[in-house]
């Protein structure tokens, strides 16, 4: 849930807040499918499309776009259910990148998804 300590200055949610919860759901997502430690390598097409207020339900959903060697693309949308309402808004989606990475820190190459 979106608090009042994730506000910026005009009262609604941070986008760097909202990044963040975002950064992490893909990164579940990325490790879970790369069978190994992630780190995000870039963030691309950030749209904030809609505000998130305090007292917003935050989901974020998930899905591969595309496995590389090391890397995975991860769709990543950030939908939000506002108090007394039932409907759900899509208010953010974006693109991140992330690299497997061995215990020595470097890039690893990642199961193929059809194994
Ligand atoms: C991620 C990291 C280990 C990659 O090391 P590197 O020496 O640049 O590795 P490579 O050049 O072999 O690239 C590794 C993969 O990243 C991809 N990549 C690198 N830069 C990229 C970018 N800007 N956008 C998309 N993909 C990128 C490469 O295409 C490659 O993918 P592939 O193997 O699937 O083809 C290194 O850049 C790093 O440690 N970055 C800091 C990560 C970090 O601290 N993140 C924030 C906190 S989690």
């Amino acid at each position: 849930m979106a608090m009042p300590a994730d506000t910026n200055q005009n009262g609604d949610i941070f986008g760097g807040w909202l990044l963040s919860q975002m950064d992490i759901a893909g990164g579940i997502h990325a490790s879970k499918s790369a069978k190994a430690r992630t780190v995000t390598v870039a963030i691309n097409a950030m749209t904030f499309r809609k505000p998130v207020y305090v007292g917003d339900v935050v989901s974020v959903y998930t899905d591969t776009i595309r496995t590389g060697r090391t890397s995975i693309t991860v769709s990543v949308e950030a939908w939000v259910q506002r108090r007394q309402e039932s409907d759900l808004l899509l208010v953010t989606d974006g693109q991140f990148t992330y690299v497997a990475i061995g215990d020595d820190g470097r890039p690893y190459t990642v199961p193929s998804p059809s194994r």
